[in-house]
């Protein structure tokens, strides 16, 4: 496994986030490190969150870059709005955040009709009222100048049997974001929905689970860096597709993931 990152071919050269602030809730999981290294190599300072502090320690011991802050926060908490209050406080209104957080619950695969009802509202919970929590929160926090993205996976779109909670609460997230877009309406930060292919995450290859084929965590990282910077020829959209590594982003679906 190698910490390296490089840039894309289909990415922008010299997308230049220096003096800029992006907050990348979920900094510390998998694809949350990718994006915060990719953010941190386009000169952005980059405040990293998880909801425990050995995380925090274990991914800035990792990354190892002046740059990095590193924040506790769990957007399930009842303190949420007091610490987004500080962040702002600590740096200003925000370049932008990124929503990078995913929980598949411990009831493992099943069929959805399977799902007793503890299960199927703790789904809801950590996949769907976490991204309410995480919206209501941090769009207040936002630059008018800036942007949120929410990281979201192909099951928002297409069946996924044995794991129908995680599939619904993505639908049902993907279609939050397109609304708050309209909401917010060119009154306030960009907002973007990002849906993912299978993304090659530290955490992944740690258990022994990697396909060259699959799309580098960074790469994720490098098209948030121009969503930020505002001059990605996606900018203007507010639904993209990154399922192919080597096609990149795109604002339609594709026909199979
Ligand atoms: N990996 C893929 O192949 C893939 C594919 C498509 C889409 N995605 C999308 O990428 C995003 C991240 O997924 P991942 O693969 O990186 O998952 P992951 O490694 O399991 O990371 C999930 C992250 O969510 C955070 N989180 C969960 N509940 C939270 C809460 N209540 N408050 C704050 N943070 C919370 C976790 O924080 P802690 O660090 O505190 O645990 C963790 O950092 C998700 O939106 C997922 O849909 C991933």
């Amino acid at each position: 496994m190698t910490d390296t990152i490089s840039l894309p071919a289909w990415a922008q050269h010299g997308t230049d986030l220096s003096g800029k602030t992006v907050l990348v809730v979920g900094g510390a999981g998998g694809v949350g490190e990718g994006v915060t290294r990719a953010l941190l190599a386009g000169g952005a300072t980059v405040v990293a969150t998880a909801r425990t502090q050995a995380k925090l320690d274990d991914l800035a011991a990792r990354v190892d870059d002046p740059k990095l802050v590193v924040r506790p926060l769990d957007v399930m908490g009842a303190g949420l709005e007091e610490v987004v209050d500080d962040l702002v406080g600590d740096h200003g209104l925000l370049d932008g955040v990124v929503i990078a957080i995913a929980d598949w619950g411990d009831q493992g695969r099943k069929g959805l009709l399977d799902h007793t009802d503890d299960e199927w509202e703790a789904l809801v919970a950590a996949n769907q009222t976490s991204v309410f929590r995480a919206y209501r929160a941090l769009v207040p926090a936002v630059a008018p100048s800036g942007m949120i993205a929410q990281l979201n996976g192909f099951s928002s779109d297409i069946p996924f049997p044995g794991a129908g909670g995680v599939a619904a609460s993505a639908a049902a997230t993907k279609s939050m974001t397109r609304t708050i877009a309209e909401e917010v309406g060119g009154r306030g930060p960009r907002v973007y929905e990002v849906i993912l292919g299978m993304i090659r995450t530290r955490p992944r290859q740690l258990a022994g689970i990697d396909d060259p084929a699959w799309i580098p965590s960074a790469d994720v990282g490098f098209h948030v860096a121009e969503l930020v910077a505002g001059s990605g020829r996606l900018a203007g959209t507010v639904l993209h597709y990154f399922v192919d590594r080597d096609s990149g982003p795109r604002p339609t679906a594709p026909t199979r993931p």
